[in-house]
Order: C-alpha cells, then structure tokens, then sequence
C-alpha cells in the first residue's frame, strides 16, 4: 500500500494500517542506525525547520537527528529569540519560513489544533511534535514500537497508563494508537485527572491501582503537566505521590515481567521512584532511543518516500 499522507498531525486520523507501515519504516530505519554509517541521502537537499514554541529535550533533539540521518539540512527555531516576541503570529511566521524554502516543518506548540492549522495553510509537510493536550503523534508511534519490540503484537495485550491523563497529549495519541492495535487499555489516576468520560474512546478507567497493576503487561507513566493546569486537581503533589506514585511496594504487585514506560520527562520521587525509573524493568531510554528511527521514518513518508524502499534497502 502506497504511503498518501503529507503531513502527520494525529494518531486519531489514521488506519491501522498506516501506523503499521510507520512501524515497519522504523524497523528498517533502526537497522541502518545500527551499521557503521548511520546516514542515508533520503532526504538530501532538503531542509527541515524544528518550529518549537515549548520547551523539549528528546523530541526536538531526536526530530535533528533523524533529519541530519536522513542528510537533510535542519534549522531549530527559538522561540524566545525570535520575532514571535516582537508580536509576530504563528501564521506569519510559518509564511515567512515557507518564503525561505523549507521543505518541512516540525511543530511543537501548547495551541491545540495549531499543526492541522499550518497544514490548511501551508503547501509544505507539517509533523506534530505536540499541540497542548490534544496529541504527540510521534511519541505514540515510538511508544507503541517499543511494545512491540518486548511484547510483540499487541492486541490484547494490558496496557496501563497512569497519572495526569486530562492534561496529557502522550495519552490521547497512546489511546489511540493502542486502541487502533487491540490493545486491552487501562487507564489509572485520581478521578479528577483520570475522568470516566475516557471509557468513550474504548478504553478501561479504574481508580483502582493494585488491581489494575496485577494484570498489566505494560505501566505507562505521567507525569502531572502542571503547565497545563489552570487550578489544582488533588490537594498536594505529595499525596498524590502517596496514592499513585509507582513505588517498590506498589511495583511488587506487578508481574514480574511487565515493563516500565515513561515519555519522559520524569519527575523522580514523584510519579515513579528513582530505583524504578533506573529498574531492568524500566525500557524509558529504549523509547527515547527508538524516537529517532520514529522520526526518521515520519520525516521520510512526509516528503514523499515510500516504504517500499527502505523495506528494500535495510
Ligand atoms: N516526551 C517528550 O515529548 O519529551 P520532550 O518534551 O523533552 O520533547
């Protein structure tokens, strides 16, 4: 099946078997990365701006790195040195580095619906890197690959995200992706930020964390997004800590081969104990590394590539 996408703004858009293609282009991209040279001239000539308006380690660094993978020139934007801060929109900004001959850009904004917005508006790629709590595309993909890679396929598979799943674009693009794969998903938090209107996207809510602990396969970590918050959703982080933090205690009533996942950026002490984050059970450094053969595959099929080809080549 040919890859017809331009841009990547939301996992909700599309198939399984799209993300089953992205998959299967960052299984061979992963394979290249592992040789001696790492770089292929997919994208060569082409250049990529990173359009970030939030703070990012990991995304923004893996969207560089998959591009100069890729042998694109790529351009990082600050938005704190740039003429945003003289009061310049997001539309012209955008129009102006359309102007300058980008081929595509990357977006990471706290505005929900901004990367669909660019992509009405410009004639070049957009890719998602994060629009406030709505989705991080990206993310999930790299997410659920790293699943895959320890569990296989994942229908029917336990699933559980637990934390600040309100506020959060990591467990929007995650329910998702998962649902779309069959996974059986559980998602754990105080009700305040694990509300039960969630079950309408065909996923389990429980308040319940031993129980929900006991069955998983997989825990997925969030961490609070207090950016996000407007007002206070529990009394203190310290006793959300005490009811939800993954501890020693609480990481004994998982099987013991369930794995440990994380977005990053984690908050030790916090949403997970260090020892946990730093656990053999813990793969948060496997997703961080796995972001660039996502990226890689993502930038790829946006400027037009096919598959088919590096399916062929790696
Ligand atoms: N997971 C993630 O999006 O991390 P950054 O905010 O550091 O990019």
């Amino acid at each position: 099946m040919p890859w017809n996408r331009r841009n990547l703004i939301a996992i909700e858009e599309l198939s399984r078997a799209e993300i089953e293609q992205i998959h299967a282009t960052t299984a061979a991209f992963k394979k290249i990365l592992q040789r001696s040279v790492k770089k292929v001239p997919a994208l060569r000539g082409k250049t990529i701006v990173n359009l970030f308006f939030e703070p990012s380690t990991r995304t923004r660094i893996a969207f560089e790195m998959a591009a100069k993978r890729l042998s694109a020139d790529v351009i990082s934007f600050d938005a704190a040195a740039s003429s945003t801060t003289k009061g310049e929109t997001l539309r012209d900004t955008a129009q102006n580095i359309q102007a300058l001959n980008a081929d595509l850009i990357v977006l990471r904004h706290s505005a929900a619906g901004s990367p669909l917005y660019l992509s009405r508006l410009l004639n070049i790629p957009v890719i998602n890197a994060g629009d406030g709590a709505h989705e991080h595309p990206t993310q999930a993909l790299l997410d659920t690959f790293t699943m895959k890679e320890h569990l296989g396929a994942l229908k029917g598979r336990k699933v559980v995200i637990l934390g600040d799943i309100l506020f959060s674009r990591v467990a929007r693009s995650n329910i998702w992706a998962l649902t779309k794969l069959e996974a059986d998903v559980t998602l754990v938090g105080p009700s305040t930020l694990v509300p039960h209107w969630f079950t309408d996207l065909g996923v389990k809510v429980s308040h319940d964390l031993k129980s929900a602990l006991a069955d998983a396969e997989v825990v997925m970590l969030l961490r609070i997004q207090h950016e996000r918050q407007a007002s206070s959703h529990f009394p203190s982080l310290g006793e959300y800590t005490s009811m939800f933090g993954l501890n020693k205690t609480r990481a004994s009533w998982l099987n013991p081969k369930a794995i440990i996942m994380h977005p990053g950026p984690i908050n030790r002490g916090v949403e997970i104990d260090s020892d946990l984050a730093d656990s053999n059970r813990s793969v948060i450094l496997e997703q961080v590394s796995n972001g660039i053969a996502v990226r890689m595959a993502a930038l790829y099929l946006c400027s037009g590539g096919q598959p088919e080809a590096v399916l062929t080549t790696a």
